[in-house]
């Protein structure tokens, strides 16, 4: 069985537990987009661990694992969470590849999404400053370096750095004013430093993810990000700057669209977003305040608090649409458990007309106003319940109301962070 498993808002969905847990039914787990700048929460036997780049499956030890081409590499990061994992006493050799195709963020990316995001003051993405955007605007200009790059002939290495640092340093010289640009003998030093690592664990991933597949392994794909953060179909430009919805996937880990068995959609039972952009379901400051307490919404990467929001039933149908969800997930239902009352968002009003597409227009976004359903909440704890059944009859009208309005199955309902704290509704959805 083949499935990918995709974020359906602003990421932060919770993906890394529900994939920590599906990694259970698993053979394979591959990442196919994004670099550093996501990061996967786990909690495992109470204590959390946070995978920025390596796929989360690699916590269970006989589970292989594999970086794809369509994700951007820092080997900075990628060599301290390898010594992170090796630490805690889990080992990734023998079970983890990295693709020779995948591009790297170089120090020099990394450099000028932080010079860049401050230069553009109030007008910025936000971005995680990871030098994600830069290394794929590097990747599409033709002027990247890729793994296999680091591996090949030195002399052609120094030629393209070269190369793709001049027109950086004409920009940070006439553009930000810096004297001093970047230097390619430095950068290349900097990066061969990387080559045993590099070395030791690449490989050609198409090659291996096929062959898993073509023998009837079980290969679970994750999305980093979410939808609405898509390059093509999220909110640009406050977006990512890769494709993190189902269709990635098979650009990003080079498998065909007919080996893809199923999609699940993770949906957090309310909203959040970090960095710039139009959130139309944005809560008031204290509903805001009680749920990132509540939900511990703080950037994984970056610790910047999270904007908080009610459930945008319009939003996540668009994601239902884009990535042909075959059912959702629920997460942090728990997270709701103190609220009076709970606001679902059906649909916009834009200049008098309602609205229940998700528009492609910014302008539209930004001055659309949420219509809203308010539901009782239940009031009670439920991090402990185990079945459906068990669930406070306004917790299960929630789920349902959600289910009708989206027109879609509930796979799996999360109701905390460990791992046992989840309950199945269906495993016929399920690998
Ligand atoms: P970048 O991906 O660092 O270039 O940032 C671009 C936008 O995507 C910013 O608004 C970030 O906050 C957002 N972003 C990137 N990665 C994540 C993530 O893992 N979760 C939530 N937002 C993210």
């Amino acid at each position: 069985m083949v499935f990918i498993v995709v974020g359906t808002q602003w990421g932060d969905e919770g993906k890394g537990k529900i994939i920590d847990l599906l990694t259970d039914r698993a053979d394979m787990i591959v990442r196919y987009q994004g670099g550093n700048n996501a990061g996967h929460t786990v909690v495992v036997d109470g204590e959390e661990i946070i995978l920025h780049l390596i796929p989360s499956g690699i916590l269970h030890s006989e589970k292989h694992c594999v970086i794809g081409s369509g994700v951007v590499i820092n080997p900075e990061a990628l060599q301290s969470e390898i010594e992170f994992l090796e630490k805690k006493g889990i080992s990734v050799d023998g079970r983890f590849y990295i693709s020779q195709n995948a591009h790297i963020i170089t120090p020099y990316h990394i450099q000028l999404d932080v010079i860049k995001e401050e230069f553009l003051g109030k007008e910025s993405i936000g971005t995680t400053k990871r030098g994600v955007g830069l290394a794929y605007t590097d990747k599409m200009a033709r002027i990247g370096i890729r793994v296999v790059d680091l591996l090949e002939d030195k002399d052609e290495l120094r030629e393209k750095l070269s190369h793709s640092l001049f027109e950086k340093n004409c920009l940070l010289k006439n553009a930000y004013g810096q004297e001093e640009g970047f230097d390619p003998g430095r950068i290349e030093k900097d990066l061969l430093a990387y080559t045993d690592l590099i070395d030791k664990y690449v490989a050609d991933t198409s090659v291996i993810i096929n062959q898993a597949i073509d023998a009837g392994k079980t290969v679970l794909f994750e999305g980093a990000q979410g939808t609405l953060l898509d390059i093509d179909y999220g909110t640009y430009p406050y977006v990512t700057s890769s494709n993190p919805i189902a269709g990635g996937a098979c650009v990003g880990a080079g498998v065909g669209p007919t080996k893809i068995d199923s999609v699940l959609g993770v949906t957090k039972a309310y909203t959040t977003r970090v960095g710039n952009g139009p959130f139309p379901t944005e809560m008031c400051q204290y509903h805001s305040e009680e749920v990132r307490i509540k939900g511990r919404e703080y950037g994984a990467t970056t610790g910047r608090p999270r904007r908080c929001g009610w459930l945008d039933i319009v939003a996540v149908r668009y994601a239902v649409r884009l990535n042909g969800l075959k059912a959702l997930i629920i997460t942090k239902l728990d997270v709701l458990n103190d609220l009076d009352k709970i606001l679902v968002c059906t649909g916009y009003q834009y200049k008098g007309e309602l609205i229940t597409e998700f528009p492609q227009s910014q302008k539209i976004l930004k001055e659309c106003k949420p219509v809203y359903e308010e539901l009782p909440g239940w009031q009670e704890e439920i991090s402990h319940l185990k079945a459906y059944a068990q669930l406070p009859s306004k917790a299960k009208a929630y789920l349902e109301r959600i289910k009708e309005l989206l027109q879609i199955e509930i796979a799996i309902v999360s109701v905390g962070t460990e791992r046992n704290q989840s309950i199945i509704l269906d495993e016929r959805l399920l690998p």
